[in-house]
């Protein structure tokens, strides 16, 4: 059997099947680092929480970092930043390890197919994908995988564009970046990733209105919609003015990449949206709007909305790699057949 994993800047999530079941494992791409103590001893050695000591410290990692970070009154720290692992983050390597091993678990068999997410070089940014993507590759190769890098954006297409031909725009909104691709007929023809996404729009709305930024992602996840409306000077205002701003800046960045890239005219194409930043309700019609007073060089023949945003990049993902386990198998055959005729 083979595996999907999504690998993002707030969730490591992983997909596999289970006869006619998705089963998805999940946890946050955070962590909290504690003093250890007997209190803290105590509180871990009669829980399942996923963590590690080292010296005289503790490292909670996964979905438990943030209840730990309260009670001990820490910040808690993520091993990537904008789509990619973070270099300012010196344990950035050791943490994604453990989450990642515990949303995997281990291969079913040694050499198990493994295809995990990597975000396109961004276009507004000099930052490039490839030692965060070879990082993850041996990482997973360690725990006994055998990894195969698919683009984000192009995970999308699998997952949601089946029924159409794998033609068309996925576009995933995560929290570090906007993965973009443009796939016809299942073949990639322009990708690439915005260095925007949702911690883009906490920050800047905490920076406007002076509230702190975990508190306005709190906010953001709970309750808001963009329903047009406006609470003026509180942080579901300035929350919506960001949002509004983000999506005007990746069209902006649609138009301009598919002009350089030449994509051929005449292209009448399915968008579809995803990733925890599309979650609020109200987001999809917004899009709409603004693609509509937009002048994109191609035309458009709907905008969908994946269903389980958040899911939807592993089972991409995890659609990739069933597919190309089964090519695999099916060619083997013909193969040995071939080794055999040559002998
Ligand atoms: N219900 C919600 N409403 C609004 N935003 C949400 C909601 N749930 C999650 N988010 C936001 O979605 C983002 C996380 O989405 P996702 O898991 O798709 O990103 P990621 O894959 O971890 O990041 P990236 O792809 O950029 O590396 C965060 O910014 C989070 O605050
Ligand atoms: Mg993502």
């Amino acid at each position: 059997m083979a595996q999907g994993l999504d690998v993002g800047t707030m969730n490591i999530l992983s997909a596999r099947q289970d006869g006619n079941d998705t089963v998805f494992v999940q946890q946050r791409n955070s962590f909290v680092e504690i003093d250890y103590s007997d209190m803290a001893e105590q509180m871990l050695s009669r829980s399942d929480v996923l963590h590690i000591r080292k010296d005289n410290k503790v490292y909670i990692v996964g979905d438990d970092a943030l209840n730990f970070a309260n009670i001990f009154n820490e910040e808690t720290r993520r091993p990537m930043e904008a789509g990619i692992l973070s270099s300012d983050e010196q344990s950035a390597i050791p943490m994604i390890k453990l989450i990642t091993e515990q949303v995997v678990g281990e291969p079913e068999r040694p050499g198990e197919l493994l295809y995990f997410s990597v975000p396109a070089d961004p276009i507004d940014g000099d930052v490039s994908t490839l030692y965060h993507q070879k990082t993850i590759e041996s990482l997973l190769a360690d725990m006994g995988y055998e990894p195969e890098p698919i683009n984000e954006g192009m995970s999308v297409i699998y997952s949601e564009l089946a029924n159409q031909e794998f033609t068309g725009l996925g576009i995933s909104f995560g929290a570090g970046m906007t993965n973009v691709c443009l796939s016809y007929y299942a073949v990639p023809v322009m990708k690439f990733s915005i260095a925007r996404g949702g911690d883009w729009v906490d920050e800047q709305a905490a920076k406007a209105t002076g509230t702190p930024v975990d508190k306005v992602t709190s906010i953001k996840e709970e309750d808001f919609s963009l329903d047009f409306e406006t609470d003026v000077g509180g942080v579901e205002g300035a929350l919506s003015i960001y949002y509004d701003n983000l999506l005007d800046y990746v069209i902006e960045m649609i138009i301009k990449e598919v002009d350089e890239e030449d994509v051929e005219e005449g292209l009448d194409v399915p968008v579809v949206v995803t990733g925890g930043t599309s979650s609020p309700d109200g987001f999809e019609e917004l899009f709409k709007e603004r693609l509509d007073d937009a002048q994109i060089p191609f035309s458009i023949s709907g905008v969908q909305q994946a269903e389980n945003p958040l899911y939807s990049v592993a089972q991409g993902a995890l659609v990739a790699a069933r597919s190309e386990e089964q090519r695999a198998t099916q060619e083997q055959p013909a193969e040995e057949a071939a080794e055999v005729e040559n002998e």
